[in-house]
């Protein structure tokens, strides 16, 4: 999952491709490059650094009004400078920028490879511009329609031509692709806010559509290379608002963003005490749902985990939590009175997108949560509800989560209310609790030094345990994967009641244990469950908000404010965050851009 941006227009194109890219690094940061237009010859510069080495590499080349540039996920071949992209045809008159995986590039670089192409790179997207250049008998955009036909798979592309300076080619199919346009000059990115500080107006390209960017204006094409209309939005968002604003870390910011994005995001749908969602589902396909499957990944199906509990709770209606890339291929049981709900922070993941078009072809009832608004997922679906918790730029997700928990809780109580099948006071404090959430969560935020502690104390660990039952052990999944994904620490989240089938057998002295407790009737468990690993050696941070826990049970401890238990895990996470936040500075890694990941996960 790539970065793509490129520019046609009066300004030094390198410093607009070079912005971009630093809005963009966080979906792969593997290697870099950008390709221009000087003296009628293409000048590219490829970096497996870092934006900043690509800048300081290109300070001093001359200035251009065209060019592309890229941001590098590596799906096929390493990190190296011959990988990275721009990719050049043989006769250097096509380059192009990918995002997206060509899956039958290999046939397609025997078939070029027999036509006397030779290819430089592992890449899949190296087939394009020779593709480009086998088909191009002078109409170019002819040439580039007959390629796009000729592949399968997800693509977003960057194209220009030497032998056209003025004009980029932009075409996309199952990857997301923006077209934004300025005074005299306009853009294509994988996503706004590499073209924020330029420009609000956008257009977003539909699969299988094309945009050519010349003369400071743009011209759109359907498949068939039929002029098409297409609207400009506004994008209500400020470019500071993808800035660290002091932080040292985007991560920590957001961290720090949960309390306002929980206000935003209650406070959007709570009126006058009411919960108000704007769906096209009316209250009697609510009142007939059989069954509810949340489809999802990585945190995102986490924070499913935690709608699972609550809805079961107060609904009664059984629901299946689902991991999009096992969905999309089970052939999953669908039934007419089924609701599907798929979560997804940047509503571009590609397993969550195709379990979507899965259920729609199968006519099933779905709604969607998701963070960024005009992205795929929210196109596609008709009832949205959205997380508010703004632009989440660090790779690991923190303040999209606590605002999915908060909207998946207020859908239940919504959903208990219009089916009657909870006790009404209960469903008000609930709703009440959630309004005044903020405010303790705001409590949790205030001693980052208790987290940062323990996290020094664990930094040089190789393997962590986090255990809970019930809901705490849907909390500790999502604890345990922000310690893997940027400290690197192996860690396991396993549910109390499991270790002694066979898990135990890992524990042993010093072994660290963060043992998570927010229910007041299974306290009694969890204690003898703890002093069970206690037993072996291990060394225990007790996470509660529960005050009758022996101190004997623990080592460490760090209370949290009381809440209503179904509502515990958007306190409770905070805690989890922190530690791994501070245990990856501790170890003095890139907390925003852990190594082999990237934001949006958009190909297979
Ligand atoms: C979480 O920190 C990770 N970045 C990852 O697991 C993420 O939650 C997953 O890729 C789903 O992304 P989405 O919410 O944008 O669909």
């Amino acid at each position: 999952m790539c970065g793509i941006v490129g520019y046609v227009g009066e300004k030094d194109a390198k410093s607009v491709l070079l912005s971009g890219l630093k809005k963009l690094e966080y979906r792969g940061y593997d290697s870099c490059g950008i390709g221009t237009i000087v003296d009628g010859k293409f000048l590219v510069n490829k970096n497996i650094n870092r934006i900043n080495s690509l800048e300081e590499e290109v300070a001093s080349t001359p200035m251009s009004k065209i060019g592309v540039g890229h941001t590098r996920w590596a799906t096929h071949g390493g990190a190296t400078v011959d990988n990275a992209h721009p990719h050049v045809s043989n006769n250097k008159k096509v380059l192009v920028v990918h995002n997206g995986i060509i899956e039958n590039y290999a046939r397609l670089r025997e078939m070029l490879k027999a036509k006397g192409y030779k290819f430089y790179s592992d890449t899949d997207t190296e087939v394009i511009p020779n593709l480009i250049d086998l088909y191009n008998k002078g109409d170019f955009m002819q040439a580039v329609k007959k390629a796009m036909d000729m592949l399968e798979g997800s693509f977003a592309l960057g194209i220009i031509n030497v032998d056209d300076p003025n004009t980029l080619v932009a075409a996309k199919r199952n990857s997301p692709l923006i077209v934004g346009i300025g005074d005299a000059e306009s853009f294509i990115a994988s996503d706004f806010s590499a073209i924020l500080k330029y420009t609000d107006k956008i257009s977003i390209l539909e699969n299988d559509e094309y945009a050519v960017l010349k003369n400071g204006g743009v011209y759109f094409y359907d498949s068939e290379l039929n002029p098409c209309g297409k609207d400009f939005k506004f994008i209500d968002m400020k470019d500071e608002a993808t800035e660290k604003n002091g932080y040292p870390h985007f991560m920590l910011k957001e961290i720090n963003e949960n309390t306002i994005t929980i206000k935003n995001t209650v406070s959007e749908y709570i009126k006058d005490d009411e919960i108000v969602f704007d769906l096209k589902l009316t209250e009697e396909e609510l009142k007939n749902i059989n069954q509810i499957h949340i489809v999802a990944c990585g945190t995102a199906m986490h924070a499913g985990l935690n709608g699972k509990n609550i809805i079961e709770t107060l609904t009664r209606i059984p629901v299946n939590v689902e991991v999009a890339s096992e969905f999309r291929y089970k052939n999953p049981i669908l039934k007419e009175n089924d609701l599907v709900i798929f979560i997804s922070q940047s509503g571009e993941t590609a397993d969550t997108v195709a379990c979507l078009e899965l259920v729609k072809e199968r006519g099933i009832k779905y709604m969607s949560i998701v963070n960024v608004k005009e992205s795929t997922i929210d196109r596609m679906s008709e009832n949205v509800i959205y997380t508010k918790a703004g632009p989440e730029i660090a790779v690991a997700s923190t303040k999209a989560y606590v605002a999915q928990v908060c909207l998946i809780d207020l859908f239940a109580i919504y959903l208990a209310k219009i089916l009657k099948t909870a006790d009404k006071k209960h469903l008000k404090a609930l709703t009440y609790d959630l309004k005044t959430m903020h405010a303790s969560v705001q409590a949790v935020l205030e001693h980052p030094e208790k987290y940062a502690d323990y996290a020094k104390s664990i930094a040089n660990e190789l393997d962590m345990f986090y255990l809970g039952r019930g809901l705490d052990y849907y909390v500790a999944l999502e604890g345990s994967l922000k310690l893997k994904e940027i400290s690197y620490i192996h860690s396991e989240a396993c549910q109390f009641g499991e270790l002694k089938h066979g898990p135990i057998a890992l524990i042993e002295d010093g072994t660290n244990v963060i043992a998570i407790c927010t229910s007041k009737i299974l306290l009694g468990k969890v204690v003898s469950n703890i002093k069970e690993v206690k037993a072996r050696g291990a060394k225990v941070l007790l996470i509660t908000n529960q005050m009758q826990v022996p101190h004997e049970v623990y080592d460490e401890i760090l209370e949290i404010p009381h809440i209503d238990e179904l509502l515990s895990p958007i306190l409770t996470v905070i805690p989890l965050q922190l530690i791994a936040y501070y245990a990856t500075v501790e170890k003095g890694l890139d907390v925003d851009k852990p190594r082999n990941l990237a934001k949006s996960v958009t190909v297979e």
